[in-house]
């Protein structure tokens, strides 16, 4: 790979901010959020960009993280100064076929930490490396012990039981290890090639867009179906707690703890939170605001267990003190002032 600031045809790079998995959910918010403030983005996903995602973006490439080959051309073409590693096989999707999900979600991982530390070689900078980790990086053992245990630390309970969960913890592990051992018997090492950053998210809500592959998908799809006048069979039981939070509070955490300066980052990986309502308080809410809709709990024993492992709520005490993370909304408000008035614009007005 070239090994200077010049493309092979003697042009300097440009610097910019790389987006994988930039057509999905969290892709749709973080790139409107980054072109707002004028930054230089290249996306890849494995599917063509929607047309208004596709407009922010300097260059969109469409193909595998795992393509090793992607990532060379892509590597010599620009100058990263920040990834947002958003790309992922999700919790559901994951379990159905578990090898893929670890080849695409820490292979790939792996993939564009190698790229970061390769630009950072290059240009001679840390390259600033963001990573959405996840609530399914927990993992109660029972759903006595979810019970007895409401709220949990960043270190408590990281032993998932989905292969998405372990994937999220080995991402959150080789970022340490990049950022602060890479290459550790290498005479020529750069001390620190990544500013490694992660989040662990929990459930996000958006009215822009509904999930896919996800475990957490309940919630966001009670509104958006039955927003549409459909009926809702809800596939966990309706005192099902996990925490929550809208989207664009889900795209400021990861932009504010990009902004925030490096010495006042005491961890690699930190919890964020905002609401934790049970899977029948988005059935209250979603028929206050829709009457009439029709809501059914149907639990599917194998999602349920994957939900009943993941904790109640999640302690965001070091990234409030931190970086100054603290939440939009309420459920009730999130409802209110976020959801409701996006969504009945998009399916009953429009
Ligand atoms: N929301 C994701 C899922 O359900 C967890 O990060 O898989």
């Amino acid at each position: 790979m070239s090994a200077d600031t010049h493309t092979p045809s003697g042009h300097r790079r440009d610097k910019v901010v790389l987006v994988t998995g930039a057509g999905g959910e969290m892709g749709h918010g973080l790139i409107d959020a980054l072109s707002r403030d004028g930054r230089q983005i290249v996306a890849i996903d494995v599917r063509e960009l929607d047309a208004g995602v596709r407009s922010h973006c300097r260059d969109a490439f469409v193909g595998d993280i795992c393509d090793a080959g992607l990532l060379e051309r892509i590597n010599a073409q620009f100058e990263i100064g920040e990834i947002f590693h958003l790309a992922a096989l999700l919790s559901t999707r994951g379990e159905f076929a578990p090898e893929t999900a670890h080849h695409v979600n820490v292979g790939g991982t792996l993939n564009l930490l190698k790229l970061a530390a390769e630009q950072a070689r290059s240009h001679g900078q840390s390259v600033k490396f963001m990573f959405p980790s996840s609530i399914a990086a927990y993992g109660m053992p029972t759903l006595a012990d979810k019970r007895a245990h409401p709220v949990v630390n960043e270190d408590q309970f990281t032993h998932a039981h989905t292969m998405y969960g372990v994937n999220k913890l080995a991402g959150e592990e080789l970022g340490r290890y990049y950022q602060s051992h890479y290459r550790k018997l290498a005479k020529d090492r750069h001390p620190s090639p990544i500013d490694f950053r992660s989040i662990r998210f929990p459930g996000i809500i958006s009215s822009d867009t509904v999930p896919s592959g996800g475990t957490s998908d309940y919630g966001p799809e009670m509104i958006h179906v039955v927003a549409q006048g459909k009926a809702y069979d809800c596939f966990v039981r309706p005192d099902t707690r996990i925490p929550f939070m809208t989207m664009p509070e889900a795209i400021d955490a990861l932009l504010r703890l990009a902004a925030a300066p490096k010495e006042q980052l005491t961890r690699t990986v930190y919890n964020v939170s905002a609401f934790s309502p049970t899977a029948a308080d988005f059935e209250r809410l979603v028929k206050q605001a829709f009457p009439g809709a029709q809501v059914s709990f149907q639990p599917d024993l194998g999602r349920q267990a994957i939900v009943d492992s993941w904790p109640e709520e999640c302690n965001d005490s070091a990234a409030r003190s931190d970086w100054g993370w603290k939440p939009t909304y309420t459920f009730e408000s999130a409802f209110e002032k976020y959801l409701m008035p996006k969504i009945r614009a998009r399916y009953v007005h429009g």
